[in-house]
Formats: C-alpha cells, structure tokens, sequence
C-alpha cells in the first residue's frame, strides 16, 4: 500500500520525490495507477521543497503499458493523455527510472518525462502494432522528437523493443545506470540543471521536413508483406510528427487510434493476447505441482530431435541425444553444431552463448543414456511398432517418476503408454518443425496421464519459450485434425475446378503467408502420402501427382514447376487434375474466390467446434492459440474460432450445410454445438468448455 494509493507511494530522498508505481504484475496504466500518478503531481507542484522527481516501477516492470482489459469499456479519467501532460508540465524535472520493461502506454509516460535513465536489462518498446493499435498516448509524436524518424517508425511500425544499450546510443534513454534501483537515478536526478520537453525538440526532425518523400522510402520496407490495417495507421500518424504542429499531431495519432481500437483486425489481436495467455494455463486440479526438470535425454538425432534437444539447451537444461548408430548420432550432433554458428553468424546469439548452450547437449548411443534423465523426448520416427518397442525399453531403464513424452504428430498416446508399465508418466509432446524456432507446443494428455506430468510438461513449456497447450489425445490431435480438413477441402477444390494457384491465392489473401499447395510443395508431397498410405486415405490429386514422382520442391515439380524457389503454374497439372475429376464423375465450373476461403475455412471451424464438443481443447481461445503459433494463422484474425464469431455462426452453419449438399462429404455437416450455438444466437467466445477437458 503506497502513501497516494494502493498503487503508488511517494516518498522523498535529499530533494528529490520518489514516485514509485507498484501494480503487479506489470504495472499496466489501469485507472488506479493514473489516479494516484495525478494525485503524486498535484501534491508535489508547487512544493518549494521538491527540486526534482524520480518516476520509478518495479524490478519487472517500469511498465507494461496501458491496461488492455481496459479497452472497448467506457473510458475513465483521468486518461493516460492527460497524466503525462500532467507530467510533462511539472515545473521540476521529472527522471524516468527504467528497469524492467517500459511498453506501449509506459514507455510514452517515460518520453512524457523530461529525462530517463535505465538499467542494464531494461527493454524500451512501443508493441502497439502487435495488437493491432498505434501509440495512442503522444508515442508517434515523442518517440521521433527523441531518436529521430528512422529509428521511431522502425520501433513503432514492428513494435520491437529495444534494450538499455541500444536506447542509449539512440538518445532515447540518457544514462543507462548500475546502482541502486532507484536510488542511483535519485543521485542522478539531483545532478540535472535542465528540464526539457520532448515535445518541444523538434531539431530532430529537420530533414525529414525538408524532404517530404524521405518518410515514405523509410517505411516502405518496413510495410511489405503485411494486410493489417495497423503498420499503415502507425506511417500515418509519424507522419503527423514531421506535417503537423505538436497538438495536431497528437490530435491526429488519437482520431486514427480510435479507428483501430474499434476494429475487428485490434479485437482479434487483442484476443490473441490473451488467448495466448490462458491457454498456457493448464485445467488441472488444484494445487497440482510439476516435477522438477533438471535434465532431459532425446531419443533420436534427426531434424525434429536435434531441434528440441536445442529447446532444452538453450533453456540451460542439459540434454542427452540418443542414437542408435554412431553415422546417425554424428550427423545429429553435427547439424546442431551448424544451427549454432548459424545463429552465432546472424547474431541472434554470440559465439560464446552459440557455444555454451552446444556444449549443454551430449551425443550418447543406446537407451541407456536416458538413466539420468528427468524427462525423455522420444522423437524416432512416426512409427507405431518403432515408438512402443522404445517406450518399453524405456520403462525398463529410465529412472523412477521420470516423465515419459513421445513427440508424434498423429499416433495414440494411449496405444504408446500402454507399451509401459506406468501409462500414468506418458504423454505426447508435439513440436513443430523447426522444434528451436517454432513457438506451438502441443501437450497431449493420454488416458491415464497424471496431472502432475501434464504441470511438468506445461511447466517445461514456458522454461522453453513455447505457447504450451494441453489437447487431448485423437487423430492429429487439435492442430492437424483441423489441418486435415482443410488439405480435404483443398484437394476437392482442384476436382470441382479451381487452379491450384486460385486456392493458395484466396488463402494468401487471408492473411497465411502461404497457400495449401506451396507450403505442400515445400514440404514435400511424399510425406503426406505416407501418412495416408499408414492409415487407408486417399488425396486423388496429391496421390496422382506423387505417381508421377512430383513430390515438390524438392523434385523440381509437385502442384507447381520450380526454378530454384520460385513456382509457376503447369499445364501438365491441370491435365492431371482433370483427369482425376473426370475419374471421379465430377464436373468441372470456375469457383469463386470468396467461396474458396469459406469452403477452406469453414470446415476447419466445423472441426473446431468437434474439438470443444470432445473436449479435446479446453477452450476456444486454446484452438486459436494452436492455429497462432504452429500454423501462421494471420494475428489480425484472431484464430480459427474467434473468426468465427466475427463472421457470425449462422453462415457458417449454413454455408457448411451447402457445402455437405454438393459434395456429400460427411464431415462437412455442421457440428452438434456449431448447430446449437448458432440456433441459439451465440458464439464460441466466453461459452464455458473447461471443465470438460479436466
Ligand atoms: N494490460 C493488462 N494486462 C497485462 C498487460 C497490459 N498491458 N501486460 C501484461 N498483462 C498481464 C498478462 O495478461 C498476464 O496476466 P495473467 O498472469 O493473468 O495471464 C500478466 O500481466 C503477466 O504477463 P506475461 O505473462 O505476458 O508476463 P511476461 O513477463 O512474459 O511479459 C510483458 C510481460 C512483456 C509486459 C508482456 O505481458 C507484454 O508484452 N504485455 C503487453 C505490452 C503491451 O502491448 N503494451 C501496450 C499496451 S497498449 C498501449 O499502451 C496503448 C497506448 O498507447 C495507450
């Protein structure tokens, strides 16, 4: 409890008052913060006594921005605009003391002050973009005042933070400190003879006005690539900083603010947020505990064992990678070593950190290896007899309440736990390809799964860097069964008629970077039809392409023809799609644009819906989760499930029932809850699924 409030204290240290804010978990400008942070200014103006002002926040946090569960409710004063005018016109300097993160709402309350200092790992950013928004609090009018135009709209245009270092060779922190928190900047508030305004630096910006296009050509790379709405509006508002006079910047950075909160593209971002968040939560009994995960063996050195041996090296957790055959092991170990100087060459790491995280994995051959280990990675590949022979050897070796995880896109867990005698430690761990680079987890709880080896998995998740989420245990589990509809609906669209180019396009035009077929094509057609082969399927037209030893990139041609990585549309395919509808009795007729993502998409939320019912996924927000991080569903769009109640429940029942009719394709009936949800007038979000899944 502070002296102001309950969420900020003021104190006073050798002329200097210490404003400190302290409203866990991050500090987020919620209406209490802003009131005591007005209350501390009026109290302190005026007083003779005060010759400086120390604005300070936790260890974690200075700030986290402004508090997001805020928006789309009526607003509530004082704003976040008025408490930084408050500030900035203090009569007494004010110091930002930075450790911690300064973001969004935060970092435009630091630039509101007339100096700021940081700690070494402070990280200074405007994220607004990532969900959706732009700085709404002065952020695009300050920011290029202090570190000038290019430097501004790269931060605000991808929303990247920067570190103490970085904002002290930008001029956007003045001294980056050691000593004390925040007694080290209260000593350096005292040393301050100058209170200047940001907003009144507009030397910073005097070649930009002298050359009108020069904002343009700064920001042109920085828009490529992206549909949302929200870079461009952050251009915009920039832009105001170099047109406008300071209050009409600031009067236009808020009315395109406005739009963008308002907006469907900031709701879904918003939601994505959030969704990301709970869905990491594990529904468990309470109280359940993880086990402790000191060090972790992974049997198999191929691309998906080497990358999550990297997961756990690079989480400081020593790992064992297990091989049969020495070749193997050497190729494994040999692959992981590259990634390393990769990364050590990008500088995403240094060359001691590339070596240090190397050095945590160790090359073994034979189960043995997995004696010590607190957790096994199974990670051989996706063959039934292959992954239980494994686990029964591993039930025999590895040590007492030792968690037992097998990394498989599709098989059953139930059917691998069963090859032990302690079903209860098993479960699926589903990484993602590349499994270093990827963020989706998918934590397949079996049958018999305790909830203390699903905690020690989630746990482990977060140790990762990975969006862990708890699915049940079905064919390709949440992510790949709904994947599977839409290669289902993919394929029958080539049968009725459209150009393997059509589909991926209207997919691209959606938000995906890539198409269906590309990213078939990249992948390699062969990997698919072997799981199909596995399990009796069929996909007339990836079969037949396959025949005809088309298996993608890789051969040169799959849906497309390739020179090096660029494709281009080929005849012959269109031969073989037609004679595969021919075969089929199907007759052939143009197909629409917009009917190729309903009937791409919709389908996918039809097995969305099958999830929940199941109780496959815990929640909505889980499946968009999924989607997010291990499928590139476009941010903007919030996820499978939340794009569907933006379009709204009855067309999607409708359109799936159209859809049934023509094709006959009994998956394509809606869904018992997509029906009821839809009949009743409802939506996925804010239905309670939870409880289910427990
Ligand atoms: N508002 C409300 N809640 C927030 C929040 C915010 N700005 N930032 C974080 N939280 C909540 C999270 O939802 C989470 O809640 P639960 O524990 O209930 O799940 C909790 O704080 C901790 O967050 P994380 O789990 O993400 O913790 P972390 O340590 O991994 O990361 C962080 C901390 C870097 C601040 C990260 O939470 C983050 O990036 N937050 C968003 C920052 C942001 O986008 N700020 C801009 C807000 S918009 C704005 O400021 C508009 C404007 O111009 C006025």
């Amino acid at each position: 409890m502070g002296s102001i409030n309950a969420v900020v204290d003021l104190r006073h240290q050798n002329g200097v008052a210490v404003v400190a804010m302290d409203n866990a978990p991050v500090n987020a400008l919620g209406i209490a913060l802003r009131t005591g942070l007005m209350r501390a200014m009026d109290q302190l103006r005026g007083d003779p006594a005060v010759k400086a002002i120390v604005l300070c926040g936790t260890a974690r946090a200075f700030s986290g921005g402004a508090d997001i569960t805020e928006f789309g409710k009526p607003p509530q004063d004082p704003n976040l605009r008025q408490v930084i005018a408050a500030v900035e016109d203090m009569p007494v300097p004010v110091v930002a003391a930075i450790q911690g993160v300064a973001l969004g709402g935060g970092l435009e309350l630091a630039l509101g002050c007339h100096a700021r200092v940081a700690w070494g790992t402070a990280r200074l950013g405007l994220p607004e973009v990532k969900l959706g928004l732009l700085p709404g609090a002065g952020g695009t009018q300050r920011l290029p005042r202090v570190v000038g135009l290019e430097k501004a709209l790269s931060m605000i245009v991808t929303g990247n933070p920067i570190g103490a270092k970085e904002a002290a060779d930008c001029g956007l922190v003045d001294a980056v400190l050691d000593g004390a928190y925040p007694d080290a900047a209260v000593a350096w508030a005292q040393t301050l003879t100058e209170r200047r305004r940001v907003r009144d630096r507009d030397d910073a910006l005097t070649s930009a006005r002298e050359d009108p296009g020069l904002i343009n050509s700064m920001a042109a790379p920085l828009l490529k690539a992206s549909g949302a709405a929200a870079p461009r509006a952050c251009v915009e508002a920039v832009r105001g900083a170099v047109d406008l006079p300071f209050e009409e910047g600031l009067a236009n950075e808020r009315r395109l603010f406005e739009q963008l909160v308002t907006g469907d593209e900031s709701r879904a971002q918003r939601h994505a947020f959030f969704a990301e968040r709970e869905a990491q939560k594990a529904v468990l009994p309470s109280g359940t505990q993880p086990r402790p995960v000191a060090r972790a063996a992974v049997v198999g050195a191929g691309t998906m064992g080497g990358g999550i041996a990297m997961c756990f090296a690079n989480a400081g957790i020593p790992v064992t990678v297990i091989e049969t055959e020495q070749a193997a092991l050497d190729r494994g170990m040999a692959r992981i070593a590259e990634l390393y100087g990769i990364s050590a060459k990008r500088g995403s790491i240094t060359p001691a950190q590339a070596e240090e995280r190397r050095g945590r994995i160790q090359g073994q051959l034979g189960l043995d290896g997995a004696r010590d280990a607190d957790i096994v990675v199974e990670a051989v590949f996706e063959d039934m007899g292959v992954k239980k022979q494994v686990f029964a050897e591993l039930d025999r070796l590895a040590k007492p309440g030792a968690v037992l995880a097998t990394n498989t896109s599709y098989l059953d867990i139930d059917e691998i736990a069963g090859a032990t005698s302690r079903p209860g430690d098993v479960l699926g761990t589903h990484f993602f390809s590349p499994a270093n680079v990827m963020k989706l987890l998918e934590i397949v709880r079996g049958r018999q799964t305790s909830p203390e080896v699903i905690a020690t998995a989630a746990d482990l998740g977060k140790k990762l860097s990975k969006v862990g989420v708890v699915v049940g245990n079905c064919f390709g589990f949440v992510g790949n069964r709904m994947l599977a509809r839409r290669s289902d609906a993919a394929e029958r669209l080539l049968l009725d008629g459209a150009s393997p180019a059509e589909v991926d396009a209207a997919l691209t035009a959606f938000g995906f970077r890539m198409g269906p077929f590309a990213m078939a094509d990249l992948a390699g057609l062969d990997i698919g039809m072997r799981i199909r082969r596995a399990f009796g399927k069929r996909a007339p037209v990836s079969d037949a392409l396959c025949d005809a030893g088309r298996y993608g990139q890789k051969t040169g041609s799959g849906f497309y023809v390739y020179e090096g990585r660029n494709a281009t549309p080929d005849p012959e395919v269109d031969r073989i799609i037609a004679a595969e509808s021919e075969k089929l009795g199907i007759t052939r007729h143009p197909v629409g644009a917009d009917e190729i993502t309903e009937r791409l998409i919709y389908p996918m939320i039809n097995e969305g819906a099958r999830i929940l019912e199941e109780g496959i996924a815990a929640r909505p927000g889980d499946i968009d989760a999924i989607w997010l991080h291990g499928y590139n569903w476009p941010v903007w769009r919030g996820g499978p499930m939340f794009y569907a109640d933006l379009v709204g429940l009855p067309r999607i029942r409708d359109r799936l029932q159209d859809f049934h009719a023509a094709t006959g394709d009994k998956a394509l009936r809606p869904a018992p809850l997509l029906s009821k949800l839809a009949d009743a007038g409802q939506g996925f979000a804010g239905q309670d699924f939870g409880a289910r899944a427990a």
